[in-house]
């Protein structure tokens, strides 16, 4: 689907919405006929979306990379060495950290750029706030419209389906959810079999009390009519959730609305070159301040990126990107695609000198001679007048539960290690949940000698006992493998299910037997596992 500018400005449409109470407090963002949003089906989706569970690692849930406190965006910010393949160069890309790359077993695998490593997607995540009025989505508008069912590929939503379009994706990304040659009959199973949000903690009271304790078949027999975890129906809950995370009540919306008073006096300033000098409103124009609109203002060369272009195969669409939204702005440093504007400074400084790279750039960008003050009052408009109270506030549709990554579960180093012959200190690889009962474990051990003998040495809690130490396990791991002179193990094992483990916590660290490092040994700093429970 091709889409242009409206060429309407936000002149016209704020103008137009005068005396309308708040503008988007009362706008429903539209829906595929075939999947109406219902309260039943938003508080699923709303499940679903913050479950780690969704993942194949059970290490990422959508929310991981899109939080509301980052306006729907991912505060974790990971590095991707951009088109070069190297990092530290011009073309890095600020990122979202996915999953370390593993076999469809689950085994982690080296995998360049990032062997055992959380893989870092190649464009920064965008906001899920407002996204549901986006008549497509992602940064190249590739989740268009019309959305096919993942398994049998048939058309399952005729229209303004960008949202389940998108949510087909990431599930079965190896770099974000997914082992490699994951499916999406995979992913239906895992939910089916899962006890919903049983990694999450702090569940809001009405989530809470729609799970109620029940498994996946039933909320999905009370929303569906039928028990059956479908990967449609998976993607249908969690599109109509993301249709209730719209923002609202900001001043910009009062303003809109004709309220006195509703900007301060540097945001109204700041709106008036918005609006004026600064041409803002050519592409941010409207209530959302975006007209939907792809176009190429010259951040990177487009042969590092070509955006638009991958999908559309239009030379004219080289280099072109979706214009945000504003709203929500202040929350979602750093910007651009590839996140190359750390601050809204950066920003407004970008479009004042006329951006940076002029191949191909759209001719609506140029140098704007912008005064301090005027650039100054742009970045006060953008840092406070579209920014929804509720989000702060953490009230709905803006709660949320905990995810187990951000808790205190998370193994956690406790202890140094020791380099050894290249160069490196070893490291264990210990992301996953440690429940009992979690059937497959994922470790690994990288960075030793290569062919170097290498043992888990494991003991109870406390503080690190000396080798010699009366209770402990010694593993071998066998000789490390891998090219070059870097090695690694990896594996995955099962915790029990057994309840004494409860409570109790391990240490862990990686032994590389290496002849020409110190003591003839590489150790890897030591790593505490606590042990805890499910729901
Ligand atoms: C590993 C991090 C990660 C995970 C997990 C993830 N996303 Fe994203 N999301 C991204 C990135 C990066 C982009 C931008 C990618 C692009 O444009 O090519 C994005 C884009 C989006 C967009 C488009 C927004 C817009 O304005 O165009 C939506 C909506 C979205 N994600 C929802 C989801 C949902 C729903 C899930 C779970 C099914 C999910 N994401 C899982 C990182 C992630
Ligand atoms: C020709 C259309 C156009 C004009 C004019 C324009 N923008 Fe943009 N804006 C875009 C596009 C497209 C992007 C995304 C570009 C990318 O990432 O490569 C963007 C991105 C942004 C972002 C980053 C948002 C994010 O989530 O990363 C901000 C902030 C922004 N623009 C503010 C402004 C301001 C302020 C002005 C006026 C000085 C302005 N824009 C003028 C099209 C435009």
């Amino acid at each position: 689907m091709r889409l242009r500018s409206t060429g309407r400005t936000l002149a016209t449409l704020a103008f137009a919405a005068c005396g309308a109470a708040n503008v988007l407090a009362q706008a429903v963002p539209p829906s595929p006929p075939e999947n109406p949003t219902t309260p039943a089906k938003a508080l699923l989706g709303k499940a679903l979306f913050w479950d780690e569970q969704l993942s194949a690692t059970k290490t990422m849930a959508c929310g991981t990379c899109h939080r509301f406190e980052q306006g729907g965006a991912d505060p974790r910010l990971g590095i991707h060495p951009g088109f070069d393949g190297v990092f530290g160069t011009a073309d890095d890309v600020v990122g979202s950290p996915g999953v370390v790359a593993s076999d469809a077993a689950g085994v982690y695998q080296p995998a360049a750029p990032f062997p055992f490593a959380p893989q870092v997607s190649k464009r920064r995540a965008q906001g899920v706030i407002d996204a549901a009025f986006a008549p497509a989505l992602f940064w190249d508008g590739r989740a268009d419209a019309t959305f096919e069912d993942p398994i049998t590929g048939a058309v399952a939503a005729t229209g303004f389906a960008a949202l389940e379009s998108q949510a087909a994706e990431p599930p079965v990304n190896a770099g974000e959810m997914a082992h490699f040659g994951s499916t999406w009959s995979d992913v239906a199973a895992r939910i089916a079999a899962a006890k919903p949000l049983a990694l999450a903690l702090d569940v809001p009271p009405a989530l809470s009390s729609f799970v109620a304790g029940r498994d996946y078949p039933a909320l999905f027999r009370d929303v569906f009519g039928s028990s059956d975890v479908t990967p449609q129906r998976i993607v249908f809950a969690i599109a109509a959730y993301e249709r209730t995370l719209v923002s609202s009540d900001t001043p910009f919306d009062r303003y809109l609305a004709g309220e006195d008073g509703a900007l301060t006096e540097p945001e109204s300033e700041g709106l008036a070159v918005f609006d004026g000098a600064g041409k803002c409103f050519l592409c941010h124009s409207g209530p959302l301040l975006t007209n939907h609109g792809f176009f190429n203002i010259g951040v990177r060369p487009a042969f590092e990126d070509p955006g638009r272009f991958l999908v559309t195969g239009v030379p004219s669409d080289l280099g072109r990107f979706k214009s945000p939204t504003m709203r929500n702005v202040a929350l979602r440093a750093p910007y651009f695609h590839d996140g190359s504007a750390a601050t809204l400074a950066d920003v407004v400084e970008f479009y004042d000198r006329g951006g940076d790279f002029h191949d191909g750039q759209s001719e609506l960008i140029e140098p704007l001679g912008l005064t301090v003050a005027q650039k100054a009052a742009l970045v006060q408009f953008l840092a406070t007048a579209t920014l929804d109270p509720k989000i702060a506030l953490r009230t709905p549709p803006f709660d949320r539960p905990t995810l187990y990554t951000e808790s205190d579960r998370v193994p956690n180093v406790v202890a140094p290690g020791t380099a050894g012959s290249n160069g490196l200190v070893p490291r264990l690889v210990a992301l996953e949940p440690p429940f009992v009962g979690n059937p497959s474990y994922a470790l690994a051990l990288a960075d030793g000698l290569r062919g170097g003998p290498a043992f888990l040495f494991v003991t109870g809690g406390g503080p690190a006992p000396a080798l010699q130490s009366a209770t402990f396990a010694l593993i071998a791991l066998g000789p490390l493998s891998g090219a070059g002179a870097n090695g690694f193990a990896s594996f995955t094992t099962a915790i029990p299910r057994d309840p004494t483990l409860v409570g109790s916590t391990l240490r862990m660290r990686g032994i590389v037997v290496d002849p020409a490092a110190q003591a003839g040994l590489a150790i890897t700093p030591t790593v505490e596992f606590r042990f805890f429970d499910t729901p």
